[in-house]
């Protein structure tokens, strides 16, 4: 039986991974930190749970004293977490390092995580120029990017059969950055109208983990050292998203969809990248992976997660409140503009009832 080590694996792509290997016959161990956070199902699965934090040096000889035939690691941050892995890298046939669309610039310096957005002007291939690594702790927008570029550039230096992943927005039950949570809340809340911004055409290209996970399928398979992209087979902008969302709970509301003239903070979803950010996937489809669903597709395994751990109140729960991602919402100045486009002189005042 072939044995894969997940490093950092009770989040959405090591659950989705865990689950996709145990399926096809592998011998799966998953890492983490927090035992509260580990996805029930696990052991189901046939995965076993190892508690090991990334972070702890001595944690790596004791997760891979067996050796591993695939290694994956969900938390490689930086150079030094890299150089961590290399004594184990020559004992793993396939070794997968999820790394991120964010190290790409455009070409006057922009990435995800600048000031402006960055205008590829085309879908980005592993070809685009990329950050240079910084000093900037990687926990930063400045230098989550940059770190990652410096963790890539040191596996990949190593000669062994290393495969680093760019996903995009990841989407996926178990996530620690369930964006979907915007729509979710909204719908949860019987919002009879959803506002969106740039008229709801904004999009990022959306990973699901379910996509990530029958590509380290693929890979370890077809062991190599390369840079690969992965996305979902669609890309959905923000209007799409939210009827995506709406209609998996079955729920109906009025989408307004927003002008320049509309007040700037209304209807900024986590997907309004305008142009759209798309990745594109040619190379990871030359390998011979197969995606395992479209958006639509995917996405409804962590819609139904969301609410069921709110429902439940799992410790998990405190993530998606959180105002760092898309906690709580504010719903009065939604409330005080579509009150002042249906009152007097509200036509025209840069909103406009869609379907
Ligand atoms: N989320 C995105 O949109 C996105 C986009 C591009 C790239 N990525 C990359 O994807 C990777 C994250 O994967 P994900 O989205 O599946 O993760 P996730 O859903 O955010 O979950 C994070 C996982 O990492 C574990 N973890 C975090 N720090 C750890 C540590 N020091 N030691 C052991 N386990 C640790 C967590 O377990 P505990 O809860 O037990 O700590 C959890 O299993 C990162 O490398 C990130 O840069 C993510």
């Amino acid at each position: 039986m072939r044995r894969a080590v997940i490093l950092a694996g009770t989040g959405a792509i090591g659950w989705a991974a865990a689950r996709r290997l145990t399926a096809a016959g592998w011998e799966v161990t998953v890492t983490g930190r927090n035992p509260e956070h580990v996805p029930p199902g696990l052991g189901a699965s046939g995965a076993r749970y190892v508690l090991a934090d990334r972070d702890d040096p001595a944690s790596l000889p004791r997760v891979m004293a067996h050796g591993a035939d695939l290694l994956v690691d969900c938390a490689c941050h930086t150079a030094a977490h890299a150089s961590g892995l290399l004594p184990f890298l020559a004992d793993a046939s396939s070794s997968v390092m999820i790394s991120t669309k964010a190290v790409y610039v455009d070409a006057r310096g922009r990435h995800s995580n600048s000031n402006d957005p960055p205008e590829f002007g085309r879908p980005v291939s592993e070809t685009q120029p990329t950050l240079r690594p910084n000093r900037a702790p990687y926990q930063s927008r400045e230098g989550y990017g940059p770190n990652k570029v410096a963790a890539e550039e040191t596996l990949l230096a190593s000669g062994h059969p290393v495969t680093v992943l760019r996903p995009s927005k990841v989407h996926g039950s178990w996530s620690r950055q369930p964006r979907e949570w915007y729509f979710v809340k909204r719908v949860l809340d019987r919002r009879p109208a959803v506002l969106l911004a740039h008229r709801g055409t904004g999009a990022d290209h959306p990973s699901a983990a379910l996509n990530i996970a029958a590509l380290i399928e693929t890979v370890a398979d077809r062991p190599g050292r390369r840079i690969l992209n992965i996305a979902d087979p669609d890309c959905p902008d923000g209007a799409t998203i939210a009827s995506v969302v709406a209609a998996h709970l079955g729920h109906s509301w009025r989408a307004v969809l927003l002008d320049e003239s509309a007040p700037p903070a209304l209807g900024r979803h986590p997907w309004d990248r305008v142009p759209p950010v798309v990745l594109d996937t040619t190379a990871a489809r030359e390998l011979g992976y197969t995606p395992a669903g479209t958006y639509a597709e995917t996405v409804v395994e962590e819609i139904d997660w969301l609410v069921g751990i709110r429902a439940t109140g799992h410790p998990l729960a405190r993530v998606v409140a959180d105002p760092c991602h898309p906690g709580p919402p504010d719903y009065a100045p939604e409330d005080d503009y579509l009150g002042s486009m249906s009152g007097p002189g509200g036509a025209g005042k840069g909103g406009q009832g869609g379907p």
